[in-house]
C-alpha cells in the first residue's frame, strides 16, 4: 500500500535522500514528508524551492516489475497528481510532458523520479498554499499555487491524501498494463497539444503522447518528429 510506513520531519535537505539513506529496509510504497526542504532537488539538476509549511513536499519508494519500463512512472505520477489537483480544486488540471502538473498555464506540480537498483524513488511537489509573492519568479514555466490560483487555502494532508489515492489506483494499473493501463488519462491531459513549442532545436506544434512514452512534435505538413525526454519551451 502507498503511504505505509510514513516517515515524516519538520525539515530535511530533500525527502528524496530520507528514503535513499533507508533504502534497504523500507518496504515498496513507504514515503517521506517534511514541511521544508532546505536542499529540494528538481528536474535536470535544478532546486526545487518551497515556502516553509506551504507545499506538500513527498517521496514514494517503488520496486515495479522487471518487465516495465520504470522512467514511465514520472509520467504516471504526473497523471495521478493532476487528478488529485483537479480534485481538492474542481478545476481541469492538464500534464506537461513529460512531468509537470498544470493549473490555468501554470505549474503547480512537478514530479522527480531517480532510480537505484530495482527501486524508483518518485518525489512530488505540489505548491499549495503559497501567495503570489512566495512562488520563484525566475521559471522557465511559471509558477502558480492552488491557493494563488484559485483564492482558497488548503488543507495539505487532503492534497497528500489525493495524490496517494491516486498514485496508488494508476500505479496498480500501470503494473498491470503498462502505460495502455493508464493512457487515456494521460492523453486526455496533454498541456502540449496544439501549442507551439520547442525542444532543444526541434519546433513545431505539440501532437500526441505516444503509448510508449514519446512525444510528438508536429513539424511540417507530414512531418513529425518523436521525442523521448527534454524540457519543453511553450508559447502562452
Ligand atoms: C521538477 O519539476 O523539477 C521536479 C520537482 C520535484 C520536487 C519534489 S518535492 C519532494 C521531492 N524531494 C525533492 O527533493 N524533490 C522532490
Amino acid at each position: 500500500m502507498i503511504g505505509e510506513p510514513r516517515l515524516h520531519v519538520p525539515e530535511c535537505e530533500s525527502t528524496q535522500q530520507l528514503l535513499f539513506d533507508r533504502i534497504d529496509e523500507l518496504p515498496d510504497g513507504a514515503i517521506a514528508t517534511t514541511d521544508h526542504q532546505t536542499g529540494g532537488r528538481g528536474r535536470l539538476g535544478r532546486d526545487w524551492e518551497d515556502a516553509p509549511g506551504s507545499s506538500v513536499l513527498v517521496s514514494v519508494l517503488l520496486r515495479p516489475p522487471a518487465e516495465r519500463q520504470a522512467p514511465e512512472l514520472s509520467l504516471v505520477a504526473a497523471a495521478a497528481t493532476a487528478e488529485a489537483v483537479e480534485i481538492v480544486t474542481t478545476l481541469s488540471a492538464q500534464i506537461k510532458w513529460p512531468n509537470d502538473v498544470m493549473l490555468n498555464r501554470r505549474k503547480v506540480a512537478g514530479i522527480l523520479a531517480e532510480m537505484r537498483g530495482d527501486a524508483v524513488v518518485i518525489g512530488i511537489g505540489v505548491n499549495v498554499n503559497q501567495t503570489a509573492g512566495q512562488l520563484p519568479a525566475e521559471t522557465r514555466t511559471p509558477a502558480g499555487s492552488l491557493r494563488s490560483l484559485t483564492g482558497r487555502e488548503y488543507d495539505r494532508d487532503a492534497v497528500l491524501a489525493a495524490v496517494l489515492e491516486r498514485l496508488e489506483t494508476r500505479y496498480a494499473a500501470w503494473r498491470a498494463d503498462g502505460l495502455d493501463g493508464v493512457f487515456d488519462e494521460i492523453g486526455s491531459r496533454n498541456f502540449l497539444f496544439a501549442r507551439t513549442i520547442r525542444v532543444g532545436d526541434v519546433s513545431g506544434v505539440g501532437g500526441s503522447i505516444l503509448r510508449d512514452g514519446r512525444l510528438e512534435i508536429v513539424t511540417g505538413h507530414e512531418s513529425h518528429v518523436l521525442v523521448e525526454s527534454g524540457e519543453v519551451e511553450f508559447d502562452r
